[in-house]
């Protein structure tokens, strides 16, 4: 079991996967494009994941990790 999206906008990380390839990986652009991080925030640590490492299928993240992937990002993105 996994993460595969941002679920408050339903948005795929496969989407956001694409989107990434135009725009680069900044997460607020790609809130922008595609709307992830704009409900409760929570998949941002996720889509920095898949960023990372082009899983789209995310395991879910320890407390510690989420806290390494969002170091220095604004949450939600401005
Ligand atoms: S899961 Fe993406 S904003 Fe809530």
């Amino acid at each position: 079991m996994g993460v595969n999206r941002c679920i408050c906008r339903n948005v795929p990380f496969t989407q956001i996967a694409l989107v990434a390839r135009e725009v680069g990986n900044d997460l607020a652009k790609l809130s922008e494009k595609t709307g992830c991080g704009t409900g409760c925030g929570m998949c941002l640590p996720y889509v920095k994941h898949m960023l990372r490492t082009g899983r789209t299928t995310v395991p879910v993240l320890s407390h510690h990790e989420i806290a390494e992937l969002m170091k220095g990002e604004q949450v939600p993105p401005k």
